[in-house]
């Protein structure tokens, strides 16, 4: 007996989108071609701060409204020292949806509650997540270290049923999602939506440099690394020249100041000019399964077919 499955569910209604796929925050990335692509294809786009200024994620903002009426979101990177003026700016814009990486969001939550901004603070960690319920959040992006760009410890098939058995409010699961049946499985493991990051790098709306997405289209999947465990902020990207000399440069004890040094700029560099070399090629590590290049509304609309068709296959 065939079923029905739609795959609709809580997060769909809480961000007034179609399918519940949010494209990840990616600094430099995500900027509003691709945000607005996300949206017009019925996900929810996102156009990542990280340490731009206010002024250029105004720009970014009002572009994304003239390019689409539908929702869209902006991730604020919460080291940036321009986070505050951000915090603000996305009250004063109307921004919908608001996504925070890089630490604890407390101190705005009151006011982005109250200007009516859905707030998903993204966490890796069980008690993470449950402070940001208790403070108000209206969901939270549960990411795994199989994501690329700034990681957590736990893995994705670990993290998600722990936070969804902690907390009452929508999780969406991020990292190491790349295809329909990833998105099966993390609503299988109590997750109601998918935040992609990686496979948005590769859309024909992305404006990375072409050597940035042919070189996750080549990658097998053992490519990536991990830099900056010695800090204790880890990062993951595909290996390269930068990830060797910053490796070494850890093993050898570096301070954190040298090591900076080395990373300074350099997902620009290989975003912007396309230097795969010694740019950082931040991506997760899915990365191996992305084989081609595709719009976003492709991508996503292959996604919710792949993982009803599986969903209804029968193994739940
Ligand atoms: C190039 C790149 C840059 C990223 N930058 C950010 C960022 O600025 N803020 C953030 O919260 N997450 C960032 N992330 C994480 C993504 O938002 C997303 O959670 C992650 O990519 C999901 O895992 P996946 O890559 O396996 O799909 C970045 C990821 C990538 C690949």
């Amino acid at each position: 007996m065939e079923r029905k499955i739609a795959l609709y569910t809580e997060v769909c209604d809480l961000l007034h989108i179609k399918y519940p796929i949010i494209q990840g925050g990616m600094a430099w990335v995500a900027e509003h071609n691709l945000a607005a692509g996300v949206s017009e294809a019925g996900g929810l786009g996102i156009i990542a701060a990280g340490n731009a200024t206010a002024d250029i994620v105004r720009n970014e903002i009002r572009q994304v409204k003239e390019k689409t009426s539908n929702p869209f979101g902006v991730n604020i990177m919460l080291l940036s020292p321009h986070a505050e003026e951000i915090a603000r700016l996305v009250i004063e814009e109307k921004v919908p949806v608001v996504t925070t990486g890089a630490g604890n969001p407390e101190k705005f939550l009151k006011d982005w509650k109250a200007a009516g901004i859905t707030v998903i603070p993204v966490v890796a960690s069980v008690a993470l997540a449950k402070r940001m319920e208790r403070s108000g959040a209206d969901a939270l992006v549960a990411e795994g270290c199989e994501a690329g760009g700034h990681i957590g410890e736990l893995t994705t098939m670990a993290l998600i049923p722990q936070i969804a058995d902690a907390v009452s409010i929508p999780v969406i699961a991020a990292g190491g999602i790349g295809d329909g049946r990833g998105l099966a499985a993390i609503l299988m493991l109590g997750a109601k939506g998918a935040q992609i990051g990686t496979r948005f790098v590769v859309s024909h709306e992305s404006i990375v440099h072409d050597n940035y997405k042919k070189r996750i289209i080549s990658s097998k999947d053992i490519d990536t690394t991990v830099t900056g465990r010695s800090t204790g902020h880890p990062v993951r990207s595909l290996r390269n020249n930068m990830t060797r000399n910053y490796l070494k440069l850890e093993e050898d004890g570096k301070s954190f100041e040298e090591l900076e040094l080395l990373t300074l700029g350099s997902l620009r560099k290989s975003v912007m000019e396309g230097d795969i070399t010694d740019g950082s090629v931040m991506a997760g590590q899915i990365a191996g399964l992305i084989a081609k290049e595709q719009s976003c509304k492709e991508i996503i609309e292959e996604m919710v077919s792949e993982a009803i068709t599986v969903m209804q296959k029968g193994w739940i």
